[in-house]
């Protein structure tokens, strides 16, 4: 089957085709980053409104990059849940047209088993059971995946996510809004010991905090403005959201004997957390996935993965397909 995706959950307008379930033949993304930048943050308003602007231009690139037209698309994908609701708006009407147009089969995706099935885009197909780290902008979770579509939650975030822990440490350290891949890169030549961040326990053990570390940087940056050394406290700051992150990968590895740890989202896209993670792998004897940096950030290709096998399986949703801000990814059997 030939599917095409759409996801426009926050601030990338994307589109993909892939075809017999792990072979992508375009995956293109439009950045909203600069458009954000000066504000700070998404400004969902605007967000929603590029998104109508790109929505169709990026879907026309997607078809013409794979080498194909709507006539030849045999069914469609599209991020319904979570996200900005302005902006997933704009991506699930633009996929119910088609599937009118083309009376094409439709299916809505959960954005965060998108990240999960990017790792199986790099294999050609699933490496289950497996523990999933999923750490994005808006989401720092661990789940257990018995099978596909089957999540048991080990740990979640209790404040920020670990992508927003890295976009406000970007700015506190006046990186502006580069963002975790700005904090990534300043961080290269830093020590990591020179500032002792506390590293947060919680309970539940498996859950993540990071907005103690947070106030923890901000404190340090104010104290020390005259005689900041930004690359040390970068590689401190980014060491100690990273080991938090390691620590608890590694015990859910421990706990559940999974002989694979599939990451996701855009942290994955780390460097730090990817030698980390290799490392641990090595020492533990499990298999470490980590898709490359274009797949880790959002895209289309990860929700056409997971469209391409809800599709196989028969599941079909309506043209009264709703979006939803919220969902956890656990509560909605297929
Ligand atoms: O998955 P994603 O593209 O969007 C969401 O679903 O949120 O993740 C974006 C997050 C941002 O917080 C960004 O700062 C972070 O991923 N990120 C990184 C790196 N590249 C992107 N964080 C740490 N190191 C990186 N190299
Ligand atoms: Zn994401």
């Amino acid at each position: 089957m030939r599917v095409l995706a759409i996801e426009t959950s926050c601030d990338e307008t994307a589109a993909a085709v892939l075809e017999s379930g792990w072979t992508l033949r375009s995956n293109v993304v439009a950045s909203q980053a600069e458009l954000h930048a000066p504000f700070g943050g998404v400004v969902p308003e605007i967000a929603s409104r590029r998104h109508v602007e790109l929505i169709t231009s990026v879907i026309c690139l997607a078809l013409e990059q794979a080498g194909v037209t709507l006539r030849d698309v045999e069914g469609l994908a599209v991020t319904n849940r979570p996200g900005l609701i302005g902006s997933l708006m704009v991506g699930v009407m633009a996929a119910k047209g088609l599937a009118l147009a083309g009376s094409l089969p439709l299916v809505g995706v959960h954005h965060i088993e998108g990240h999960i099935f990017s790792n199986f885009l790099c294999t050609g197909g699933p490496h289950l059971p497996a523990v999933a780290l999923v750490a994005s902008g808006g989401h720092t979770d661990l789940y257990y995946v018995r099978h596909l579509h089957d999540y048991f939650v080990l740990g979640r975030r209790r404040d920020d996510a670990a992508g927003e822990a890295f976009d406000k440490g970007a700015r506190a350290l006046g990186l502006g809004s580069g963002g975790g891949a700005a904090l990534d890169r300043a961080a290269r030549d830093g020590d990591p010991h020179a500032v002792p961040f506390p590293r947060v326990r919680t309970d539940p053990p498996l859950d993540f905090s990071f907005s103690g570390l947070k106030t923890a940087l901000v404190r340090h940056v104010r104290d020390h403005a005259a005689s900041l050394h930004v690359a040390d406290v970068a590689a401190a700051y980014q060491s100690a959201i990273v080991e938090a992150l390691v620590e608890r990968a590694v015990k859910a590895i421990r706990l559940t004997k999974a002989p694979t740890l599939l990451v996701g989202g855009g942290v994955a896209a780390n460097s730090l957390l990817q030698s980390r993670l290799r490392e641990e792998a090595a020492r533990g004897g499990f298999e470490v996935l980590l898709p490359p940096p274009e797949l880790c950030t959002d895209n289309a290709g990860m929700i056409a993965a997971v469209g391409h096998n809800l599709l196989d399986r028969g599941q079909r949703h309506d043209l009264d397909l709703d979006v939803m801000a919220r969902e956890p990814l656990t509560l909605r059997a297929y």
